[in-house]
């Protein structure tokens, strides 16, 4: 390479997933190895993302991250982990009209910008590590021409956050925890995509916090040393109902998926009550939405809505097709209805289409809405104004994709800083 000017980057977007089996406890801390298998269901991008520019010039004089705009530390080992391990694996890159020669060999030592952005408020508590780092590692096997699978990259994205590694696919996936030392079978595989069942509708109850929660990271080293349920669960429960979850998306059985995906979801908290000390993730608000939900299901007689819970008071509940969704969302109005001036649509995020099937886009308000009689009562007054802070509506997604419009990137071509 001789002195050049140039900047080479590449842009990506990476979805978020949430968890049907759930990942909790670490048996190597380091490679980040799990205890159990786990599945996912991945977010459509359109409502929940990650996207991220990562850029390289023989101009660079260090690396450089900035996420959501701030300049943030790459120092930490989950970064330089994830790095290293894409760096290595670089291969050969020529672009002859930017005069652009990249050799294997020149990875090591040529520097990288890279930023990141959520289109989802970090603070909203919505796995945004996940999509973050399998999106670093996306953009990044893109840049570099690294020939590596989406799988062989999953166990890359691993080593920067356990559940990053399941937003390598869209649709539904499932983590396999491997069985060897070096974590190199750990690694994600798409069960189904995103066609496959497409009849899901997911809302997202952003529930309102006032305590930190905290992070899986620590919580899931406490559990993994004081919990006895969690040596059960991986041991003798998970292996069955990893099972059982992969027949029932393989079916699109949503009675078993709703059941498998509660009881999970119940059992991670459970885990997490019997970690000492205990760790509470979820709150009345939270509890209140299970059991506004579990009354529906039982009155139905067959479920209509699955919901799960990750470390936080946030409900995910996936409803069986729209007309179930639609009704939910009613239900969800009535009983968290938004604060006085409100504006609807800020309130619905998303696909907010679903606000004019529910008969709320115009000047129908909130008090004219009337939820399936079956949940009327008995989850709490009905007047719960500011205890959720917004819903998302959304549905299962794609997987990572290159966002070949220079428009979108967020480094400056010609300087390679954030524009
Ligand atoms: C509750 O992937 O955030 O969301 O591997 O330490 O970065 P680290 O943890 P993280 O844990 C996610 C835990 C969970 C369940 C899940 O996504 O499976």
């Amino acid at each position: 390479m001789a002195a050049e000017k140039w900047v080479y980057m590449v842009t990506a977007q990476t979805p978020t997933n949430i968890a049907v089996i759930k990942y909790w406890g670490k048996r190597d801390e380091v490679r980040i190895l799990p205890v159990n298998d786990s599945i996912s269901v991945t977010l459509d991008p359109d409502h929940l993302c990650t996207v991220t520019t990562v850029a390289v010039s023989p101009s660079f004089d260090r690396d450089r991250m900035w996420l959501n705009g701030k300049e943030i530390s790459l120092s930490g080992s989950r970064y330089q982990n994830c790095l290293r391990e894409i760096r290595s694996r670089g291969g050969d890159v020529e672009d002859k009209e930017k005069g652009v020669k990249i050799e294997k060999k020149d990875w090591e030592r040529l520097n990288l910008h890279i930023a990141s952005h959520n289109n989802f408020p970090t603070a909203a508590g919505l796995a945004s590590s996940a999509a973050g780092f399998a999106c670093l590692v996306f953009s990044l096997a893109k840049l570099m021409n690294v020939e590596e699978d989406p799988s062989q990259l999953s166990a890359i994205a691993r080593q920067g956050s356990g559940s990053a590694c399941r937003s390598l696919f869209g649709g539904f996936v499932k983590w396999k925890m491997g069985s060897k030392d070096d974590g190199s079978d750990s690694v994600a595989v798409q069960l189904a995509d995103e066609k496959h069942w497409d009849d899901l509708v997911i809302i997202i109850a952003v529930v309102s916090s006032r305590q930190k929660e905290t992070s899986s990271t620590s919580g899931m080293r406490e559990s993994v040393e004081t919990s006895l349920l969690l040596q059960h669960r991986a041991k003798e429960v998970v292996p069955k109902r990893i099972v059982q979850m992969e027949e029932a998306i393989k079916n699109r059985d949503f009675a078993s998926f709703t059941q498998l995906s509660c009881k999970d979801s119940n059992q991670f908290h459970a885990v997490c009550l019997d970690t000492s000390p205990p760790i509470f993730y979820m709150n009345d608000t939270s509890h209140r939405i299970i059991s506004l939900v579990e009354k529906w299901n039982r009155s139905e007689g067959t479920p209509q809505v699955a919901y799960t819970f990750d470390a936080g008071p946030n409900a995910v509940l996936i409803a069986r097709n729209r007309k179930v969704a639609v009704q939910l969302l009613q239900g969800l109005l009535y009983y968290f209805p938004p604060k006085p001036d409100t504006d609807m649509k800020s309130y619905v995020v998303g696909d907010n289409s679903i606000l004019k099937e529910a008969g709320l886009d115009g000047e129908n308000s909130v008090e004219n809405l009337q939820p399936p009689p079956e949940i009327r009562d008995n989850i709490g007054s009905q007047d719960q104004k500011g205890e959720v802070s917004y819903f998302i509506c959304t549905r299962p997604g794609r997987g990572p994709v290159v966002l070949p419009d220079q428009t979108q990137a967020l480094l400056d071509p010609e300087t390679g800083l954030p524009k």
